[in-house]
């Protein structure tokens, strides 16, 4: 845009001519205009649409107190679990700073297994938004990735025993298994040089792979525009000016929307942050309050909730190999959810019981699974539960195509479905 129209649009005065100047030179009103006051969203967003600027405040927050507890902490075997000590007393502030971050992790998985859930519901995956998702998918795989790496940062007994367990999956490849461990740790076993890698990619590396792939994630969603919970493209019902008759600018009026949102999420994080910062033991596993023991195993190694589904259907099928396999199908099956739902309907509240069953069979094992990842693989009863449980997790998958062809679906409205409160 150029500075004249710029000045006719901004309110008059000194501050609006140095916008002008700015955007003479950088497209900033044509940027807030294309992604804030001029980007139409359909006015029937529920809360289910909150999780995604929840999301954005959360990678806020670990990047902020990621940025600070690195001033603190030393990637060494050697001080790493002293240096964490040192942070939670006798830093100014340090122990805020930590839960923050250690509350923040579960946050993240938190608001974006209920983010991607609300994609499940509402057919957002579907075209238009295969991308997106495609994208989001790969948000997720940064973000375990990053939890991981994260984890073994305390050098604590669950830090060092988890990421041995996770590192030793590796071996299960055929041929390159062994060398590809090796490869990893850098070294014979997980060690100073394995901490110290971890601590890079942990800081830097998917830090910045995280926030690029979010910026790319926001792009596409801008160009598809949003769906809402009717499943219906509000950009097929425009107006003689342009703009879609549903739609309503993301600012002002999602804006102050999504604040009262992130007010109402930052009081349930102050709670946990101040007054259950290990919840339990969920949140700050109990063993990882010893230092790492290379010679001493924990009796009963489980990584943080956030993993334990996968981490059962790895243990739910007696072979390593199958069972590894059946973990990265497990997320590989999320990958191709565009191309395995024929359903016409997006809205799960136009779509037939059939996949209403199935997608709470699904969220049931998920969450099941969660659990049972968690106990002892000692008691054979939650082994056996794990294999009911990761064979529905699959059926919901496998049987996709046939179940969402001849699934019986409600009438469409023509325009979204609002009742002003
Ligand atoms: C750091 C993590 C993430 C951030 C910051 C993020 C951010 C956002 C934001 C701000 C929106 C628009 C608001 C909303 O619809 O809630 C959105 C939409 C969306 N996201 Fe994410 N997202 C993240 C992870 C994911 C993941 C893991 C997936 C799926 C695998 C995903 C899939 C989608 C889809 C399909 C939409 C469009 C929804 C619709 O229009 O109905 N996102 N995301």
């Amino acid at each position: 845009m150029n500075a004249a129209r710029a000045d006719a649009v901004a309110p008059a005065g000194r501050f609006a001519r140095f916008i002008a100047w700015v955007d003479a030179r950088f497209p900033l009103t044509k940027l807030i205009r294309e992604h804030a006051t001029e980007y139409y969203a359909a006015k029937n967003f529920n809360v289910w649409y909150v999780f995604g600027v929840l999301a954005i405040v959360v990678l806020g927050i670990q990047l902020i107190t990621g940025i600070w507890l690195t001033m603190s902490y030393k990637p060494a075997a050697t001080d790493a679990f002293a240096s964490v000590e040192y942070i939670m007393r006798d830093v100014n502030w340090g122990w805020l700073i930590r839960y923050m971050h250690s509350t923040g992790a579960s946050a993240f998985f938190i608001v974006v297994y209920l983010h991607m859930f609300r994609g499940m519901m509402y057919g957002s995956y579907k075209p238009p938004r295969e991308l997106l998702w495609i994208i989001g998918m790969l948000i997720y795989l940064a973000l375990m990735a990053e939890a991981f790496f994260g984890y073994l940062l305390p050098w604590g007994q669950m830090s060092y025993w988890g990421a041995q367990v996770i590192v030793s999956l590796f071996g299960a490849i055929p041929a390159i298994g062994d060398s590809l461990v090796e490869w990893i740790r850098g070294d014979y076993f997980i060690s100073d040089i394995t901490l110290n890698r971890f601590f890079a990619l942990h800081v830097v590396a998917v830090p910045l792979a995280l926030v690029l792939l979010v910026v790319v994630h926001i792009m596409a969603l801008h160009e598809t525009g949003s769906l809402n919970p009717d499943g219906i493209e509000i950009k097929e019902h425009k107006g003689p000016d342009g703009i879609p008759l549903d739609g309503i600018p993301f600012h002002p009026y999602y804006t102050a929307k999504d604040l009262v949102a992130i007010v109402v999420f930052l009081v349930f994080f102050s709670l946990v942050v101040f007054f259950a910062p290990e919840m339990g033991g969920y949140f700050l596993e109990h063993a990882n309050f010893e230092p790492a023991n290379m010679l001493k195993t924990p009796e009963h190694i489980a990584p943080v909730w956030y993993f334990t589904p996968f981490y059962a259907i790895l243990r739910a099928v007696p072979s390593k190999g199958l069972g590894a396999l059946l973990m990265l199908l497990a997320i590989v099956a999320l990958f191709l959810l565009p191309w395995l739902d024929r359903c016409k309907v997006k809205s799960i509240r136009y779509r037939g019981w059939i996949y209403k069953l199935a997608l709470a069979a699904f969220a049931i094992s998920f969450v099941a699974l969660g659990y049972l990842g968690l106990q002892p693989a000692t008691e054979k009863v939650f082994v056996y539960a794990a294999r009911v449980f990761t064979a529905i997790y699959f059926a919901f998958f496998v049987f996709m195509p046939i179940y969402t062809r001849y699934e019986k679906t409600k009438p469409v409205p023509e325009r979204v479905v609002y009742h002003a409160e």
